[in-house]
């Protein structure tokens, strides 16, 4: 890497570290031990269990898609982090309920025991339930936007990309995949098309809506929102590929996760579809895709590409 490259990478990881900063700090009031509004109260070891789940740890990368996107046109930051906030609280619980033993069966998650490991699977599955609603309750509040039509379309647009046509769809076809519903359970074999509209759902789909939001959140008009989602798409794509090749080549201690489990399962992956060096050259096709979708903004958009290379590179 050049110079101006390097320059560049940090001036990334400090804006993405700021974000990290910033929903630690939010996400840690908005789920405070004591009751709010309209609340009766919140059960100690449900709230410690979703505070587990959220705070101290993960990359935050979809909150600053969020607050990245926003940025381009002048939205105020606390706008950003509260819709940021919500998103964050969907990822969480996609992350315990995926570790759970029903599905991927995981202990390890952020470099701590998964949260049913912690707690125990009923209080786990309640954490999650608990952190899905409460992303609702996040974008539903004035403080993420001041006009209700707008704070409507991004609780709109947020069940669409966890529910069945996005990450929850997308995880019951991961599941089918592994042949675990078939009568003789052996692993489906499915084609490089199939794997992305799989990953398109299960993990694009949140990542997707994080880079929506922001024009949501603008009220922008319809091409910026186009090249928004253009370059949302392939950053989606890109992630989960990247995921699927730390399994293979990642450090567990580095990506806080246990590795080699997805060949194991039976997973269906870009990995186990194109092999590595198919994998990783999708990879660099999706960065210069990301990147030729943010041409309309000009070096406005210089901190996004930059996100999108981190995608692409990360080995965390
Ligand atoms: C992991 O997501 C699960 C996937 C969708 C691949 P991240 O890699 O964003 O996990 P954290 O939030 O940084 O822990
Ligand atoms: C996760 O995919 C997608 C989710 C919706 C959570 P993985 O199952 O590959 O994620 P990790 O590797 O456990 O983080
Ligand atoms: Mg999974
Ligand atoms: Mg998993
Ligand atoms: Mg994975």
């Amino acid at each position: 890497m050049n110079d101006m490259g390097a320059e560049k990478e940090s001036a990334f990881l400090s804006r993405l570290e700021a974000v990290a900063a910033d929903i630690e700090a939010l996400l840690g009031q908005l789920l405070a031990p004591a009751a709010t509004e309209g609340e009766l109260a919140r059960p100690p070891r449900l709230i410690e269990a979703m505070r587990y789940a959220s705070l101290g740890g993960g990359k935050r990368f979809r909150p600053f898609l969020v607050v990245e996107c926003a940025n381009l046109f002048q939205v105020p930051r606390g706008h950003a982090l509260m819709a940021g906030a919500a998103l964050e609280c969907v990822h969480c619980y996609s992350l315990v309920h995926d570790d759970l033993p029903a599905m991927d069966n995981d202990a390890l998650r952020r470099g701590q025991p998964t949260a049913h490991r912690k707690f125990d699977e009923a209080t786990a599955i309640l954490a999650g339930d608990g952190l899905l609603t409460f992303a609702f309750d996040i974008l539903s509040r004035p403080q993420t936007h001041p006009n209700a039509a707008i704070r409507s379309e991004l609780v709109s647009a947020l069940a669409r990309a966890a529910g069945i046509g996005g990450m929850a769809g997308g995880q019951m076809l991961d599941l089918a995949a592994e042949g675990r519903f078939s009568a003789q359970g052996s692993p489906v074999s499915l084609g490089a098309g199939e794997v992305q509209m799989l990953q398109a759902m299960k993990t694009g789909a949140l990542l997707r809506f994080a880079c929506q939001a922001g024009g949501i959140l603008a009220d922008a008009p319809a091409p910026q929102r186009q090249a928004l989602d253009r370059y949302g798409v392939a950053v989606g794509q890109a992630f989960q590929i990247a995921d699927d090749l730390l399994d293979v080549e990642g450090d567990p201690a580095l990506i806080g996760k246990s590795t080699g489990k997805d060949a194991v399962a039976g997973k269906a992956t870009m990995v186990a579809v194109l092999g590595r060096p198919g994998a990783k050259a999708r990879l660099r096709e999706l960065v210069a895709e990301a990147e030729r979708a943010l041409a309309p903004f000009g070096s406005a958009g210089a901190t996004l590409i930059e996100g999108a290379r981190f995608v692409a590179d990360r080995n965390a």
